[in-house]
């Protein structure tokens, strides 16, 4: 099920960020068996019930609490539309959706760049955005991988006069994640996605989770209808059998240890540890490159 490094095809594209340990194979059989069932002249649920159903008890969370979007890409999205009417602070590097989003809508957008996350709650604190502002954090982030903590978050939203989302794209090759947080901290909002760990970005499924978003949220920003039933399907049967995702998964935690100890061990480097499937290590003299975790390529 899962494939080990040396059988990585030669010619794979290694700066992808997604789970390059879980076998297509094995995927394509997943979701072929979940056509049988599937009535094609008809239209699916218009709110996925049965998935957010599912999201819910695998994450022991009220499934009222998950809104499936097309790809976390549209889940962002529609949250930047439906909470970024004030300011947009988008912490970078990060990945585009938040820069995109604020641009085509003309929103008031402001990159707020960051090496150690540590340093965001003092900055955020002189940028001093005003009550209803949107901070858009990925954490793991892509590409330094660097996550903060449960303290981090706490701390951070107990200043921070509006909505936070964290966009935990990476979570699953991490060690922690913040979904147990979502309970005591109201501007709290986590978006999700089947995209990377489980294999399925081609089939478009990512999800925000948040007490306090509502079904208006779906049915104005999400839109009925939104997803195919076989992707729902598909991220069903994911969720019911995780063994061979969990199992890559932990090989991916092993072969970035390795990594990560290997590169610090030779002179002149510094490799900043990573919950992520990307890593950025500094050479003396050369400057900052990132690469994935894995052999292969690696830009300047
Ligand atoms: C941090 C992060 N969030 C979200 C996405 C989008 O994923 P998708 O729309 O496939 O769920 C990516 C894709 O690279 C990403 O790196």
């Amino acid at each position: 099920m899962c494939t080990s490094v040396e059988t990585v095809h030669p010619n794979a594209n290694l700066s992808w960020t997604g789970n390059i340990l879980l076998d297509n194979e094995f995927v394509r059989s997943l979701v072929v068996a979940q056509t049988v069932g599937i009535v094609f002249p008809e239209t699916g649920r218009p709110d996925l019930p049965d998935l957010r159903r599912s999201i819910g008890s695998y994450y022991r969370i009220d499934h009222d609490w998950v809104f499936p979007g097309v790809g976390s890409s549209q889940v962002l999205d529609a949250l930047v539309r439906f909470l970024g009417t004030v300011r947009v602070l988008d912490v970078v590097p990060n990945f585009h959706m938040a820069r995109l989003s604020s641009d085509r809508d003309h929103l008031r957008y402001q990159p707020v760049s960051i090496r150690d996350l540590s340093d965001l709650p003092g900055l955020l604190k002189k940028l001093s955005p005003p009550r209803g502002s949107l901070l858009m954090l990925c954490a793991p982030r892509n590409l330094f991988g660097d996550c903060p903590g449960y303290k981090a978050v706490r701390e951070l939203l107990s200043h921070f006069p509006g909505i936070a989302v964290i966009d935990e794209a990476y979570a699953e090759f991490g060690s922690s994640n913040v979904i147990p947080l979502l309970s005591e901290l109201p501007s709290l909002i986590i978006v999700r996605t089947f995209s990377k760990a489980w294999g399925l970005a081609n089939l478009r499924i990512g999800y925000a989770i948040a007490p306090s978003l509502t079904r208006d949220f779906h049915s104005r920003f999400l839109l009925a209808y939104n997803l195919r039933e076989l992707s729902e399907r598909s991220a069903r049967a994911m969720l019911a059998n995780p063994g061979p995702v969990l199992d890559s998964l932990e090989t991916v935690r092993t072969l970035r240890t390795t990594f990560w100890r290997s590169l610090s061990d030779l002179t002149g480097f510094f490799v900043w540890p990573s919950e992520a499937t990307s890593s950025a290590w500094n050479i003396r003299k050369l400057g900052i490159f990132e690469m994935n975790l894995l052999p292969g390529e690696s830009r300047l």
